[in-house]
């Protein structure tokens, strides 16, 4: 009796074993056990969890309200409510209240406005810097995004925005924010709160008729599009939209978690360091299951293996899977084998005709040997030739080339090759009359090339040794950047005794000519002044910092500014210019430059950074600011070097005095002084000191936009207004009109015009 009631136990124990392994096949558990896992059809997985226990810690606690219809997860203080959990990507999908400013058609706010909603978080949640947008749409309405990061300080503030002004909404491409109607900008990581202010210019009463609202929000990229004749209608029925907040278990990083008892990832899952783009230093971490395993990394044993082979289609094609800890093995069908242990491919089988393959091998390779010396023996005439192209090839750099883009993995696609006789019927063999310019080391001609494209072309003067790497290098730097401020590079050629650079054609001259020589032309109006300045200085920043590797222009000055009919600035020469490898702040170098706009400290130290190019573009501001050149030994002693003369200029307080006063008037007089005390803070000695070429950028983009757009000066009640009519010498601005993104700056009569504005306020001022 006894016996039989053991193996009656037995038998329920192997029952229950199955029945467990046969329900390890269901979806792991996300939640915590005897914990919800849903709350309507929305999965919630630990970390986050529904009731005490649930959750790991405060903040990650969600309240279900079933009596809603469907339920909603609510978040935080009770205010979100969370549409999604991706757990993967540490990421928080929740609905965040719209901003709307709507109007009456006597221009008088009507009821239905609602303005700064607000989004507070508590660490370690941020609002995403990737994943949103900011966007606001209306015809007549400006918008600001204001937020506080968590680190290094709470009190780091940021504020950017956009302006829509339009006269309608005929014009406007369908799905696109691209400036009319609607724009947008870009929002930077790590915030930990934000509102959203809106407001108008002239209270939506020119365009009433069909638009009487505006509205302005922080979105979920992708999850809103523009269209101009439905939007606004859903917009005002919707109130809310999605926006995602980033999460992470602690504050610190994986190294420094790992180590810590509250340590959360759990078996076979790895950690993930949560950055932001502004530190290097993680500000906290979340986990994710190892390839090959899927489930909750936060949970023991929440990480299970991928069954591979119990997918539909079963990866091994001709073959039986076996599945493996993160991953899975193929054993193959006959006359299959494995490729990377993984998919069967087929054998390719062996000929058994052996007789057959060796005499038709043998007449191949005859026939083979014959072609070979008649071609040998042809070829012998044309290789001398050759060989000579060749020797100026190698000569000229293209070595040096082949190997910077093999080692670099770089192409020259976008750079035409050309033959010598090509640049010779170009320039009319070169003729006195076509040109352009002559330096110290080249001659550029004007020439035409496919017969119509009109092009500069750049011939070294014979005999500078240095110069076939000069030319090497400027090939390589040209090649890598595409900016509408840099001077293309179309081709060039290796084939002759010096290699030729053949560029643009640029129409009008170089700025040099421009500010100095005014009999030439008409001497440049302020405007102009400001705009080559801005733009000259984005093209440096471009250099400095969106380029895969950061590159140093080294001879920056008026005669290598170029202006097109537009009086669009071109930076162009950049045979001395220099890569700056990323693990490296500085270079070690040959001092190289012009006299008049060297960076005083690089000339002693013979370290090269960035900082040598805001100088020298201190000293062109100087230059567009007083209309005197760089260096004159025709002035007297003390005015000999324009940059120390400038700034000991401002510090006596006789600025005025070098101005060039034929550019200066009542309306301009504040910015022209703004741009001076700039150009001062370029020109210190000191080159930690200076400013960052973005920096000088950016706020020559915001005097410019300020100047042609005085700011609306309303009762608004917003502190940060005042920034923005303010002093622009504590904030930096960038502008860029056109809404897209690195778009144009052009302002069109079009009856539209927008713009988006970031302001950085740096939190102690310190620079
Ligand atoms: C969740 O529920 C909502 C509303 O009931 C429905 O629109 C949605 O399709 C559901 N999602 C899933 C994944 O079932
Ligand atoms: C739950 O939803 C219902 C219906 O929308 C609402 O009346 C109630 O106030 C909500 N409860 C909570 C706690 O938010
Ligand atoms: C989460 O817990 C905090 C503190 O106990 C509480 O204030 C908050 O309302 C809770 N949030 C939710 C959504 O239940
Ligand atoms: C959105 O607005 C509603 C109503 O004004 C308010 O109750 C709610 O707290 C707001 N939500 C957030 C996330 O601020
Ligand atoms: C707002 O409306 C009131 C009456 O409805 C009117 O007196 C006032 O002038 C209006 N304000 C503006 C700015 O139009
Ligand atoms: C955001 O945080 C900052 C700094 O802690 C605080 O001064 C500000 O009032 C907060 N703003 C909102 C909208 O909560
Ligand atoms: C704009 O796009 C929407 C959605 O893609 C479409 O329904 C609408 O017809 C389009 N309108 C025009 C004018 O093309
Ligand atoms: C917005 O919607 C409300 C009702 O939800 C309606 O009364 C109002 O007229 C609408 N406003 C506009 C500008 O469409
Ligand atoms: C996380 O960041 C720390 C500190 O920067 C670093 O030492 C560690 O290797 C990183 N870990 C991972 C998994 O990226
Ligand atoms: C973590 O602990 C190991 C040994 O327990 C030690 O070698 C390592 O330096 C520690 N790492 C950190 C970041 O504290
Ligand atoms: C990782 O997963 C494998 C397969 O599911 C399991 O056998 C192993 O025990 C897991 N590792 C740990 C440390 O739990």
């Amino acid at each position: 009796m006894a016996v039989h009631g053991r193996m009656l136990v037995m038998q329920l124990i192997i029952a229950v074993a199955i029945a467990a392994a046969a329900a390890d096949r269901t979806p792991p558990r996300q939640a915590r056990p005897n914990c919800p896992d849903h709350c309507g059809n929305l999965t919630i997985p630990y970390p986050f969890g529904i009731g005490k226990g649930c959750f790991l810690r405060n903040g990650f606690n969600l309240t279900c309200n079933e009596t809603a219809k469907p339920p909603t997860t609510l978040w935080g203080d009770g205010s979100f409510t969370v549409t999604n959990i991706l757990l993967a990507e540490g990421e928080l999908e929740v609905m965040n209240n719209i901003s709307h400013d709507c109007y009456d058609k006597q221009g008088n706010q009507t009821k239905d406005m609602y303005n700064f909603p607000s989004l507070r978080l508590q660490p370690p949640f941020t609002i995403s810097g990737t994943r949103n947008k900011f966007i606001a749409v209306g015809c007549d309405n400006w918008a600001i995004f204001k937020g506080y990061r968590h680190y290094p300080h709470d009190e780091d503030r940021y504020i950017t925005g956009c302006i829509t002004v339009c006269n309608n909404l005929d014009s406007v491409v369908n799905g696109s924010c691209s400036g009319i109607g609607c724009c947008q900008t870009a929002i930077p990581s790590g915030l930990k709160n934000g509102t959203v202010k809106l407001d108008s210019y002239s209270q939506h009463t020119a365009v009433w008729d069909n638009n009487p609202c505006s509205y302005a929000f922080i979105v979920e990229e992708g999850r809103f599009t523009f269209n101009p004749k439905t939007s606004f209608e859903e917009l005002n029925n919707t109130k809310k939209l999605p926006v995602i907040i980033n999460w992470a278990i602690h504050e610190g990083s994986c190294a420094l978690a790992q180590n810590s008892s509250g340590y959360a990832c759990k078996a076979n899952s790895s950690c993930v360091n949560r950055t932001v783009d502004y530190q290097t230093e993680p500000t906290g971490y979340y986990c994710q299951c190892l390839p090959g395993f899927e489930g909750n990394p936060y949970l023991p044993d929440g990480c299970q293996d991928i069954d591979e082979c119990m997918a539909p289609s079963s990866p091994c094609n001709n073959g039986i899977c076996q599945n493996s800890p993160g991953g899975y093995s193929c054993l193959c069908n006959k006359g299959f084998k494995n490729q990377d242990s993984k998919i069967c491919i087929k054998n390719t089988p062996v000929s058994k005709n052996i007789p057959l393959k060796i005499s038709m091998g043998l007449s191949i390779g005859f026939f083979i040997l014959v072609v070979l010396i008649w071609w040998t023996y042809c070829g012998m005439n044309k290789r001398r030739l050759v060989r000579l192209k060749e020797k100026y090839f190698e000569e000229n750099g293209g070595l040096t080339l082949q190997q910077h883009l093999a080692s670099h993995g770089g192409s020259i696609e976008t750079v035409e090759i050309f033959t010598a006789e090509e640049l010779q019927k170009a320039t009319n063999n070169y003729h006195a009359d076509e040109i352009l310019g002559e330096g110290g080391y080249a001659t550029v001609y004007k020439g035409i090339v496919h017969d119509k494209n009109v092009v500069a072309i750049k011939k070294p003067k014979i005999g500078t040794p240095t110069q076939s790497d000069q030319f090497v290098n400027e090939i390589i730097v040209l090649s890598q950047i595409n900016h509408r401020n840099v001077v293309k590079l179309l081709g060039c050629c290796f084939e002759t005794e010096v290699p030729l650079l053949v560029y643009e054609y640029i129409t009008h001259g170089t700025l040099f000519e421009h500010v100095f020589n005014k009999g030439k032309g008409s001497s440049l109006s302020w405007e102009l002044r400001l705009k080559i300045a801005s733009e000259t200085a984005g093209a440096l920043a471009y250099l400095h910092s969106a380029t895969s590797t950061p590159i140093i222009h080294r001879d920056v000055k008026t005669t290598n500014i170029l202006l097109d009919d537009n009086y669009t600035a071109k930076v162009s020469d950049f045979g001395a210019s220099r890569f700056i490898p990323l693990d490296q702040t500085q270079l070690s170098t040959l001092v190289q430059g012009t006299l008049g706009y060297l960076d005083p400290e690089y000339f002693h130290s013979n370290q090269l950074t960035e900082k040598s190019d805001v100088y020298s573009f201190g000293v062109v501001l100087a230059e567009l600011l007083t209309s005197r050149v760089a260096l004159s030994f025709a002035r007297p002693d003390k005015e000999r070097c324009l940059a120390s003369f400038f700034v000991s200029s401002i510090e006596n307080e006789c600025l005025i005095q070098i101005l060039d006063a034929d550019i200066v008037n009542e309306e301009n007089i504040e910015t022209v002084e703004q741009v001076a005390i700039l150009a001062k803070r370029c020109l210190m000695i000191k080159s930690e000191e200076r400013p960052t070429m973005k920096d000088v950028a950016m706020e020559l983009e915001g005097m410019r936009i300020m100047a042609k757009h005085p700011w609306k000066n309303g009762n608004s009640g917003f502190e940060e207004t005042e920034y923005l009519l303010g002093s622009p010498n504590s904030a930096a601005y960038v502008m860029d009109i056109g809404g897209g993104g690195a778009g144009g700056s052009s302002v069109t009569n079009t009856g539209y015009d927008s713009m988006q504005i970031q302001m950085l306020m740096p939190y102690d001022d310190g620079r």
